[in-house]
């Protein structure tokens, strides 16, 4: 198993500028260049088992739904009546009958995205019912999980990304679990996206910030620096007696998992996909978790747990306690996310200074630096002149 792996000498400790944390002009350009062109996860296939069956998903003023249609097959679409703009299906989730109806004035899609019906129809003209059919989505399926991307972009397929966790999620099966919604999470955190991204990007601060996790796993966590795009962290469990009760129960029920390979059985895993995904393996479930920023101070973070179909008894309660691990640390890093992202405003802010053990918190900004150069500036450029600085230096190639 590959070990931390050390920063070069001399790297740049100083992290993004405050401004990067509260402009609006920032937080538009990273709509555009980073979450409207990078995959987003969207749900789970057997949350969508049924013909009918829908999730929405909306980030940066666009809207999703994922259907399940008729034939069986999982499509995406951009969820905008062709009339005037409505949601077509209004929920986050549900199942529609045969149709999706919009509940504006009531024209109907089939489930594959055509047009299959218009109110009032004779009060239009004449109108080609094939051109007129909802929006497809790039859309991709990989290990049971829906992706989608509102706009193509500079990343190449997820299998492509991914594809050096292949063997080490294999024995997961992650295609056939199924939704645990007991276990799911939905906080929206008055933070920019990044307070959230950098407190997660590093585990210096499990030691102190989580003292269950750090009983968890304790020295044996550690952090593989973001690479192309992707993270890798593992926290080998520490065996040794634990105060807390939920983390002691956890390790003493938590049941041989047999479909795992040895070392696995006793870790928690996690691999990120750059901009906002995080999969967590565990050997009781497996869970992730994303920043949907809403606006440039404040960010949706939603997550959900996945189990085996056969789960065993013994094996829910360790779910159920893995669960409420996860919970304490997440309440934990809120606080976190929230002091770090304020001081960005102090008239005593000078930046930050990051540890050996931050590395993977630099590395992400510079993917971030790499896409939007302008975050390379220290002082914010003159107001409504940001897209055009940012794109002066692309220009130059100077990234
Ligand atoms: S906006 Fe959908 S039917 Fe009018
Ligand atoms: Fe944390």
């Amino acid at each position: 198993m590959t070990k931390n792996i050390s920063p070069p000498k001399d790297w740049d400790r100083s992290g993004l500028p405050g401004w990067a944390y509260f402009s609006q002009e920032l937080f538009d350009l990273e709509c555009a260049a980073i979450f409207k062109t990078h995959w987003q996860f969207v749900c789970h296939v057997n949350e969508v088992a049924q013909s009918g069956a829908y999730v929405t998903f909306d980030i940066a003023g666009e809207r999703a739904v994922v259907i399940r249609g008729t034939d069986g097959q999982v499509r995406a679409f951009h969820n905008l009546c062709r009339h005037r703009g409505s949601r077509v299906v209004p929920d986050a989730r549900g199942t529609c009958n045969k149709a999706m109806i919009c509940p504006y004035h009531g024209w109907a899609y089939n489930l594959d995205g055509s047009l299959r019906g218009i109110a009032n129809k004779d009060t239009f003209p004449p109108m080609q019912a094939e051109k007129w059919g909802l929006k497809p989505l790039d859309m991709e399926i990989w290990n049971g999980l829906i992706f989608i991307r509102f706009q193509p972009g500079p990343q190449p397929a997820v299998a492509e990304i991914l594809t050096r966790f292949d063997a080490e999620i294999a024995p997961y099966d992650l295609a056939n679990m199924i939704p645990a919604t007991s276990n799911s999470l939905d906080d929206v955190i008055p933070v920019n996206w990044k307070s959230i991204r950098d407190v997660d990007n590093e585990g210096y601060h499990v030691r102190q910030a989580h003292p269950g996790l750090h009983q968890l796993y304790g020295d044996g966590y550690f952090d593989e620096p973001f690479d192309k795009g992707t993270s890798r962290s593992v926290g080998t469990f520490n065996e040794a007696y634990g105060h807390r009760w939920s983390v002691r129960k956890y390790r003493e029920i938590l049941p041989e998992a047999t479909h795992l390979p040895q070392p696995q059985q006793r870790q928690w895993i996690y691999f990120g996909m750059f901009p906002n995904f995080v999969l967590g393996l565990y050997p009781d479930s497996v869970i992730f978790y994303q920043e949907l920023p809403k606006t440039a101070t404040e960010t949706l973070q939603r997550g959900m747990c996945y189990r085996r179909p056969d789960e065993s008894r013994q094996m829910k309660v360790a779910r159920y306690l893995s669960g409420r691990i996860d919970r304490d640390t997440g309440g934990e890093d809120q606080m976190l996310m929230v002091w770090s992202c304020e001081a960005t405003k102090s008239s005593a802010y000078d930046g930050v200074v990051f540890s050996d053990l931050e590395y993977g918190v630099k590395t992400y900004h510079d993917h971030l630096r790499h896409l939007l150069p302008v975050m390379e500036q220290t002082t914010v450029p003159e107001l409504g002149k940001m897209a055009r600085k940012n794109a002066d230096i692309l220009a130059k190639g100077i990234t």
